[in-house]
């Protein structure tokens, strides 16, 4: 019962996460772009405008100015753009509990990793937001920020040893989901703590008549700026549990910081596309990157997986194979799981009848012998023979009688 409810929470707090999120980025993709495509050069533009755009949509015409600072009278109706960041934060932890510290043992805790307990990888999950933040902000707030090429060398560098960290510690999903969160919380701590409030200060120097200080405004556009580039690798990130090639490599830090260069990289080009192409390699040089990852994480280039030994290994029979599934795998992968915390086969896979062994098969060889994420942190203690055992059975046809 606990664990149909707990998986129905996920259900309805990821949707509402993936809800937020969309109208998050959208917002951010969409202010960058208007930034970036305002016509600045008009010679007919009022003193205070710095630039204007047009734009149709949906079958309506839209003009749109921006102004240098503020305007000299404030509007009646003045739109923010925050609750879509608070709400994107707020369900993202929620599911941080609700998927991985409520079970910590099974999400957060490898043992093959760590030998760890599970109050202390959840210290370390939620310590990691918090110091992520610090150390980005304590960035931010030293002459470094004007240099954004150091900046986002320095931050890159950060958030690549962070994620080589926390894979000293956490489960390989875990690892990867926390530099996720650490970013998350850098930008959703960028619009509470910085955006906002130099917003709000424009706001009321211009309601007192004052003169606004401009750089609260640019300030605050800065760390938007840096929510834009966030943005790739944290979607990414935010999928990546479909893809145990990556988290789960023996160098999954790295392929993590090989796929956000490419996202980093694209993002730019979209960035100043508009302005000149300059950075339009990096769209080639990216499909390159890609594929260089994909030849890095292939499961026979990994040293880890002895090819080898599968190939000189006796014959197996089936009743040997289903043997070690019975006893490793169907306390999750069956019709009626008895694990304490999945009462339903994993995304539907189930191993309880001969036919769907042999159809899964080259995944099952791939998760328990090349990526070995399966059985999930060998909660059912398979061992080293039988991981190879069941490999020997699928190369030598996954036969099933
Ligand atoms: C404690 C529960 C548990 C046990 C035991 C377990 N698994 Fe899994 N398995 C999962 C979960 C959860 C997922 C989905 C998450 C993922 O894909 O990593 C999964 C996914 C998989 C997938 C990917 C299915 C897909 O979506 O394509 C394969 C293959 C797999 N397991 C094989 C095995 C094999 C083989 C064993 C036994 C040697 C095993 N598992 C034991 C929990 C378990």
């Amino acid at each position: 019962m606990e664990a149909h409810i707990v998986e129905w929470l996920n259900l309805t707090v990821r949707w509402l996460h993936v809800i937020a999120g969309v109208a998050w980025i959208g917002a951010s993709f969409y202010f960058v772009w208007l930034e970036n495509n305002l016509e600045r050069l008009k010679e007919d533009l009022p003193e205070d405008i710095a630039g204007d755009l047009w734009a149709i949509h949906g079958g309506g015409f839209y003009y749109l100015q921006k102004f240098k600072v503020a305007p000299k009278e404030l509007p009646k109706n003045l739109h923010w753009f925050k609750w879509e960041a608070y709400f994107t934060w707020i369900t993202g932890f929620s599911l941080l509990i609700i998927v991985y510290y409520w079970n910590a043992s099974t999400y957060m805790v490898d043992a093959a990793v760590a030998d760890i307990s599970e109050g202390a990888s959840i210290g370390i999950g939620i310590g990691s937001l918090a110091i992520g933040y610090i150390v980005y902000d304590l960035l931010c707030r030293s002459p470094i920020l004007k240099k954004p090429p150091l900046m986002l060398a320095i931050m890159f560098g950060f958030l690549t040893a962070s994620a080589y960290v926390l894979s000293l510690y956490l489960s390989p999903r875990a690892a990867y989901i926390h530099v996720g969160a650490m970013i998350g919380t850098m930008m959703a701590g960028n619009v509470l703590f910085v955006i906002i409030p130099g917003q709000r200060k424009l706001v009321a120097a211009a309601e007192a008549g004052n003169e606004p200080d401009p750089w609260d405004g640019i300030y605050g556009g800065l760390r938007s700026r840096h929510n834009n580039y966030f943005t790739l690798p944290v979607l990414f990130i935010m999928v990546s549990n479909h893809f145990p090639m990556t988290y789960g490599h023996e160098y999954g830090w790295a392929v993590l910081a090989g796929l956000s260069a490419v996202g980093i990289g694209i993002r730019h080009h979209f960035n100043i596309r508009h302005r000149t192409n300059a950075a339009a390699w990096v769209m080639p040089v990216g499909a390159i990157g890609v594929a260089v990852l994909a030849w890095f994480t292939m499961p026979d280039a990994g040293p880890e997986v002895d090819m080898d030994a599968v190939r000189e290994f006796r014959e197996v029979s089936f009743a040997e194979a289903q043997g070690i599934v019975a006893t490793r795998c169907y306390t999750c992968h069956s019709a009626t799981p008895t694990d304490d915390v999945f009462k339903i086969a994993p995304n539907g896979v189930r191993f309880d009848e001969p036919a769907l062994m042999k159809k899964y098969s080259a995944k099952i060889m791939n998760r328990t012998y090349e990526v070995r994420n399966m059985p999930m942190a060998n909660k059912t203690k398979i061992t080293e023979d039988e991981r190879l055992i069941l490999a020997a059975w699928v190369f030598q046809g996954a036969k099933t009688e």
